[in-house]
């Protein structure tokens, strides 16, 4: 049995619960949680804000790849206890998070040099491992020594569902057809980029959590975790 901190990698497609979950674990261990979404998005909103992305979605990659490594992407940890996005140390959490970045993030995602520049500070975060991370490729490419990977699946209907509650919440307009298609869009383009694509790894476990309560996705979990790894996860609902 292996036993000290351990790196948890959990893939999957859009909307399937992955950060919810991840948080809980990570929590649940005394782990650090790190969203790998946040910085693709992070580095949409610059983009988009900055002008590198037209109105017809088009991408100036030149002027883009010249910029780019002078932009500094953080968490933080807010009063609340959330972590929060930070661009060149302004919090933009909530502006990483609407339909507009939503809709361009794929396409900034699938170029080399964006990936590249997200993976040196994803792996950075690993060093001392007692990390859990959830994103497209992490099992993959990030971390693909991970002692524990994860892939989540839902159902079409019931991550459109999840999604659209998240964006009505927030004041967003959204239907459930609209967010549909966004989930399909970006799903198609991130299992089909050419570099590190959406894929499950060989030695990932699935988990398909469409009619799961988060208390039953932790005991999954725990199934797992106690007998291989010795460690327990503790469930919160403050997560
Ligand atoms: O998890 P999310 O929906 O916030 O991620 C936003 C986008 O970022 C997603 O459509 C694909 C991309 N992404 C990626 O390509 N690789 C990752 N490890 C994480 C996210």
């Amino acid at each position: 049995m292996a036993s000290g901190k351990i790196i948890i990698a959990i893939d999957g497609y859009s909307s399937t619960g992955k950060s919810s979950f991840a948080k809980l674990v990570a929590k649940g261990l005394g782990y650090i949680y790190a969203d790998s979404g946040a910085l693709y998005r992070a580095v949409t909103y610059f983009a988009y804000t900055n002008g590198f992305i037209d109105d017809a979605g088009n991408i100036d990659k030149e002027n883009l790849a010249k910029v780019l490594p002078r932009i500094e992407i953080t968490f933080r940890t807010n009063k609340k206890g959330d972590s929060v996005t930070c661009l060149n140390g302004s919090n933009v959490e909530k502006y990483i998070r609407t339909s507009t970045v939503s809709a361009h993030v794929s396409p900034i995602a699938e170029i080399p040099f964006v990936r590249d520049f997200v993976n040196v500070m994803l792996r950075r975060m690993g060093q001392d491992k007692g990390l859990v991370m959830d994103g497209r490729d992490i099992g993959t490419a990030v971390f693909p020594n991970a002692e524990l990977k994860i892939f989540m699946t839902a159902s079409a209907k019931v991550r459109a569902e999840r999604r659209l509650k998240e964006l009505l919440a927030k004041g967003e307009k959204a239907t459930l057809q609209s967010v549909l298609e966004n989930l399909n869009q970006r799903d198609y383009i991130d299992s089909h980029r050419q570099k590190d694509p959406l894929t499950k790894a060989k030695d990932a476990i699935e988990l398909d959590n469409s009619c799961m309560t988060f208390e039953e996705e932790i005991e999954w979990l725990n199934n797992i975790l106690v007998p291989n790894f010795n460690l327990k996860v503790e469930y919160s609902k403050e997560a």
